[in-house]
């Protein structure tokens, strides 16, 4: 359906330097293909995108679609719109036209429907994304999660055979991202072909029938979900999907440290890293353990991590200098310890060459 050879895009800034954001870029995408592009900021994820779209013209290269060149003299760019819709982080709906006036425009002015057919789509449409009572309101009262919906029943309505994403979510805030995954979920087993950039690890893993790791201009590897997250080929790859977050604290001793602003950080981690809903059980797990299970045993350090690949949050509680389980001087009747087990998914104790670790997945 899609051929891409050879593409390259050099940017020329007006100081007289110049970048080559991508510089060979080759793949050939498939009808019903849910491909996320996953890959380091600045390697080229847009500018590849908004080549494929002609929103942005590559240097060389071809883009081949359905047998025709679109990047030769003359191409319409009209025809490209009516099988190829883009959705972008920043929503771009038009403020000052109802949610029903913006997702009737394009099929209007472009696809020449009349207005009563155009409305009644965006009506069916709305339903689809779980919008069926805004029509008449203004994207300003809605939510961005809302906003980002809209945009996407705004880029059905064109009824495109394609649609690039352009990390849809990033600008929401966590507790949104799901509602706008699920809409692009529903549409991957409605068979739509898809080009998702995304830093959501376990939704493209979870969604794609294929993954471009983008780096440094190029498709750097190709492949299933499961070569890319499991058994990378290149050590770029390996090194970006198997990146962990971390936060770590080191304290010393209770009288200097500032328990509240650590509760405080983890808390803002969790938000960060797109598990806001584990920051309570995070916060009550540290309070519990520095505070009543481990209290007195310094020097602690506090080590909270997150991997985006299996979505898997974890408190660490280092105790240098230990040989033997901190837990078995807690008292079996101990009130904290059972509530920390009441929230931790699973409590594993060891002996590193540090010391003594206890880890607790949340
Ligand atoms: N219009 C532009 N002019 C100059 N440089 C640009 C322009 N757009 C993007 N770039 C640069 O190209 C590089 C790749 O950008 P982009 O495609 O947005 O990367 P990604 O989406 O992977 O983060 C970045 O270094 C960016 O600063
Ligand atoms: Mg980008």
């Amino acid at each position: 359906m899609i051929s891409v050879r050879h593409l390259s895009k050099t940017y020329h800034n007006p100081d007289g330097s110049s970048l080559q954001v991508l510089k060979d870029v080759n793949c050939e995408i498939g009808k019903g293909e849910i491909i996320s592009i996953i890959g380091p900021s600045g390697t080229g994820k847009s500018t590849f995108l908004r080549a494929l779209n002609l929103l942005d013209r590559p240097t060389s290269g071809e883009i081949i679609i359905d047998g025709e060149n679109i990047l030769r003299k003359g191409y319409p760019a009209h025809l490209l719109r009516q099988k190829m819709g883009m959705v972008f982080q920043s929503f771009n709906l038009f403020p000052h036209m109802t949610v029903l006036e913006n997702i009737s425009l394009a099929p209007v002015k472009l696809l020449g429907m009349s207005k009563a057919d155009a409305d009644a789509q965006s009506l069916e449409l709305l339903r689809t994304v779980g919008l069926a009572g805004k029509a008449d309101v203004y994207p300003d009262s809605l939510s961005g999660g809302q906003k980002q919906r809209v945009a996407i029943a705004r880029c059905l309505a064109m009824r495109p055979e394609v649609i690039l994403f352009d990390e849809p979510t990033s600008a929401l805030d966590p507790s949104m991202t799901g509602e706008v995954l699920s809409v692009i979920r529903q549409l991957a087993q409605q068979g739509m072909t898809m080009l998702i950039v995304t830093h959501e690890m376990k939704f493209a893993r979870d969604v794609s029938t294929r993954i471009f790791f983008m780096n440094e201009g190029v498709i750097w590897e190709d492949g299933s979900p499961e070569q890319i997250f499991l058994h990378p080929q290149r050590s770029a790859t390996k090194a970006f999907v198997q990146q962990i977050n971390k936060l770590v604290f080191d304290i010393a001793g209770a009288e200097d440290f500032d328990f509240y602003g650590m509760y405080s950080q983890m808390k803002a981690f969790c938000v960060k890293y797109d598990v806001a809903a584990k920051a309570d059980a995070v916060v009550q797990i540290a309070e519990k353990m520095c505070r009543d299970v481990l209290e007195g045993h310094y020097p602690l350090t506090v080590r909270l991590s997150h991997a985006g690949i299996n979505d898997e949050t974890t408190l660490d509680f280092m105790l240098e200098g230990y040989s033997s389980s901190p837990l078995a001087g807690v008292p079996s009747g101990s009130a904290a310890l059972a509530a920390v087990k009441g929230l931790s998914r699973e409590i594993v104790e060891e002996l590193t060459t540090r010391g003594f670790r206890i880890k607790i997945i949340v």
